[in-house]
């Protein structure tokens, strides 16, 4: 497996892989791999033949109060990880690297990124929409895979592959969640014991969810209620929880199986979670 440091050395080999007939796939992580992260590799490698894994946690989608200066590390492993499952070339680049000292251009969906996540941190897509393009620019991947965990994201990263016509296909690939229901993410090392245990109450809420609308109810209204109450009796207070159009991620007061899906973020303890829904 290649390592690559830097960008310029990335897009030779990618671009010498396409030159020799194969078809590139590139996963973008921040590191601190899990499953999750693995399972979207596995994923990559059903669609191209050599798969480019991106390890940078990128400083321009943190807020100044938010956790880039703590976000976990352990590069080695992660290394060890995706050499484990198959990818050819890992990329690890400095943030001098990703951005010049007087870099002065941002990419920005407008629409999509505005609210949900979007509303907590009003810069945050913007720094993904930025480094995701930069990357797709570097590693010129034919196919780049995102984990459904983060659905806003997938949904803004689409409209922005739509709107630039950036020529990838993004894959959105199932949630993996621990055997109890939690939804992985690296950010889930933060947990403390009981915050984790309550923290069931998200995917419990959701799984309910599911399984009333599969019994025929169709209330947003009705299922965001029951959520709301689910969760908030464990500690875990709503910063939404909304059925949403899958695609536009409009809010609907009645639910369209197959197209509509519930987005869920709730906080306890200074600690923010969030976990979605496929109806
Ligand atoms: O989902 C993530 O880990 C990040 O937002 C991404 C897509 C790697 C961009 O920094």
């Amino acid at each position: 497996m290649e390592i690559f440091t830097t960008a310029a050395n990335l897009h030779a080999w990618s671009m010498a892989q396409k030159r020799a007939g194969l078809k590139v796939g590139l996963v973008p992580t921040m590191g601190y791999l899990h499953e999750g992260h693995l399972s979207l590799i596995r994923e990559a490698l059903k669609h191209c033949d050599k798969v480019a894994v991106s390890i940078f946690v990128n400083p321009t989608q943190f807020a100044p109060n938010e956790d880039y200066d703590a976000y976990p590390h352990k590069e080695e492993d992660d290394i060890a990880l995706c050499e484990g499952e198959g990818a050819a070339a890992v990329f690890l680049p400095t943030p001098a690297e990703m951005y010049p000292t007087d870099a002065s251009t941002w990419v920005e969906e407008t629409v999509l990124a505005k609210g949900y996540c979007g509303a907590q941190r009003p810069i945050h897509f913007r720094g993904v929409c930025t480094v995701v393009a930069k990357l797709f620019n570097i590693a010129a991947p034919d196919v780049a895979v995102f984990g459904q965990k983060d659905f806003q994201q997938v949904a803004v990263i689409r409209r922005m592959v739509r709107d630039l016509n950036f020529p990838i296909e993004i894959i959105r690939a199932p949630i993996i969640r621990d055997e109890d229901g939690l939804a992985k993410s690296s950010r889930n090392t933060y947990l403390s014991a009981d915050a984790r245990k309550a923290a069931l109450s998200l995917s419990r809420a959701l799984f309910a969810a599911k399984a009333a609308v599969e019994q025929g109810e169709r209330s947003a209204a009705t299922l965001e209620a029951s959520i709301r109450a689910t969760t908030t009796a464990e500690g875990w207070l709503p910063d939404y929880v909304n059925v949403v159009d899958s695609e536009t991620l409009m809010p609907l007061e009645t639910v369209t199986p197959g197209t509509s899906a519930i987005l869920l973020a709730c906080r306890r303890e200074g600690l923010r979670l969030i976990d979605n829904i496929l109806l």
